[in-house]
């Protein structure tokens, strides 16, 4: 069984050290585990409820493509996509937004925040809100749910979004699924074990605090702001305490822990603070500059990462285009060439004709199930006696529906429930309404012949 890990960046910034060790990294770590199949995207959509300017934005999302490549994302092993090239995002949007309750909104913390903060000026509650940031969970649970990833690392703040996008898809599931879980329900994960990177002030590294180390500018750049790493006054010479120094908590997170204790002892033992720094730069330096150089070649390429971004989305379309298929078809978003047959008389005519054929293959037992008009709706897999393929075709035409249908790729798959292995599956079709009109005629055949 895999873990489908799923995370994005907004990209508003450049990213820096906090960014790196505290996201991109465990990322890429995690994304390497055997079981992991993960999502990494950029949030482009998300930035814009923040920036108005379009430099801006065009320009992080170019820095935090190539920072992801540069420390070592491999797009052949994850799926690497920006939001906006993957259309069945806004489209997934809007059908949560239509299942989402404003009160739930109304609680979101960063909502909140600007409200009371009007509140406590004066000014009209809503002043400066936009429909962006109010809506902001939404389209998070529509990043997370398109893609029905279990597992979502993210940082505190945003706890409340995951949990949000559970709410919004258990309404989801529990108003159109008619019994099938449409979504997976995601998970936060916090990463206990990355510490949050201090900045050269000790408090959070953050843009917004100013107080952040570049990670791929330039060595100099990087020499400039670890001098401006706040110390105590402790001379050299004086003992210095590495639980009290940021300076240190730095230097651990990119240290090994031989390299920590030793650094712990010289400070212990009265290191300068002069000295300490450029002991921190060498370490970061050595530990860095290889993704900076791949860094720096890839922002001078951006025509090579527009192509991976753009093969990442079609790899992210192979899932969305299919589900997003399904979940128009849950809401009542029909071809019109579907429900001509749906209607009641076109229905019973669709059941009644629709036939299963079993045959014989390499000692195995199969069956196919053809429309009146002998198209191949379904073709089974091998069963190992003819009486396992009857079971099935059994189970598939009963009153209770016992089984279940998936979306595969350009095609469906048939799944007895509880099972891992599917029974059958439908031809692949390459149009999304091609895909629509097969899945309805497939329900339509199942339909039980009683009525
Ligand atoms: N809101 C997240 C942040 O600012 C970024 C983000 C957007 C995200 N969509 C997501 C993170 C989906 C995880 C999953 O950090």
């Amino acid at each position: 069984m895999t873990t489908r890990i799923l995370t994005g960046i907004t990209t508003t910034g450049t990213p820096h050290l906090g960014n790196y060790a505290g996201a991109i990294r465990p990322a890429i770590v995690a994304s390497r585990r055997s079981d992991a199949d993960s999502f990494y995207f950029l949030a482009d959509y998300h930035a814009l409820i923040k920036c108005d300017d379009p430099l801006r934005i065009q320009r992080s999302r170019l820095e935090i493509a190539a920072t992801w490549l540069a420390a070592g994302l491999d797009v052949e092993r994850v799926t690497f996509y920006r939001q906006s090239d993957i259309p069945e995002i806004p489209e997934l949007t809007w059908l949560l937004t239509c299942v989402a309750a404003k009160g739930l909104l109304n609680r979101a913390h960063a909502y909140k925040a600007s409200v009371d903060k009007n509140v406590e000026t004066g000014e009209d509650p809503d002043a400066g809100i936009t429909m962006g940031l109010y809506s902001y969970p939404v389209l998070m649970a529509a990043d997370i749910l398109m893609f029905n990833a279990h597992q979502v690392p993210v940082g505190r703040d945003q706890i409340q979004h995951v949990e949000m996008a559970r709410d919004i898809g258990q309404r989801f599931n529990h108003l159109f699924g008619k019994g099938r879980e449409f979504f997976v329900m995601p998970e936060a994960l916090i990463e206990e074990s990355v510490a949050t990177l201090p900045g050269l002030d000790g408090r959070k590294m953050s843009k917004s605090y100013d107080n952040t180390i570049p990670l791929f500018s330039s060595a100099k750049d990087m020499k400039d702001a670890i001098s401006r790493i706040v110390t105590d006054s402790r001379a050299p010479g004086e003992a210095k305490d590495p639980d009290n120094s940021h300076l240190f908590t730095l230097y651990q997170a990119f240290a090994s822990a031989e390299q920590s204790a030793e650094f712990r002892a010289d400070l212990l033992q009265g290191l300068g603070w002069g000295e300490a720094k450029s002991r921190l730069f060498n370490l970061l330096d050595a530990d860095l500059s290889e993704a900076r150089d791949n860094y720096l070649r890839l922002i001078e390429r951006p025509a090579d990462l527009e192509d991976i971004l753009q093969a990442g989305a079609e790899k992210a379309r192979k899932v969305a285009t299919p589900f997003l298929g399904e979940l128009r078809e849950a809401v009542g978003l029909r071809s019109f060439r579907s429900s001509v047959q749906s209607a009641d008389s076109g229905k019973k005519k669709a059941a009644k004709g629709a036939r299963f054929v079993s045959f014989r293959e390499d000692g195995q037992f199969l069956f196919r199930l053809l429309s009146a008009e002998g198209e191949q709706l379904l073709l089974s897999r091998g069963f190992a006696d003819g009486k396992s393929a009857g079971a099935v075709t059994k189970a598939l035409q009963a009153e209770a529906q016992d089984y279940e249908i998936r979306a595969n790729g350009e095609g469906f798959d048939v799944f007895i429930k509880g099972d891992d292995l599917a029974v059958a599956s439908t031809p692949t079709f390459a149009a999304q309404s091609e895909r629509e009109a097969a899945l309805t005629a497939l329900r339509l055949a199942l339909q039980p012949k009683s009525e």
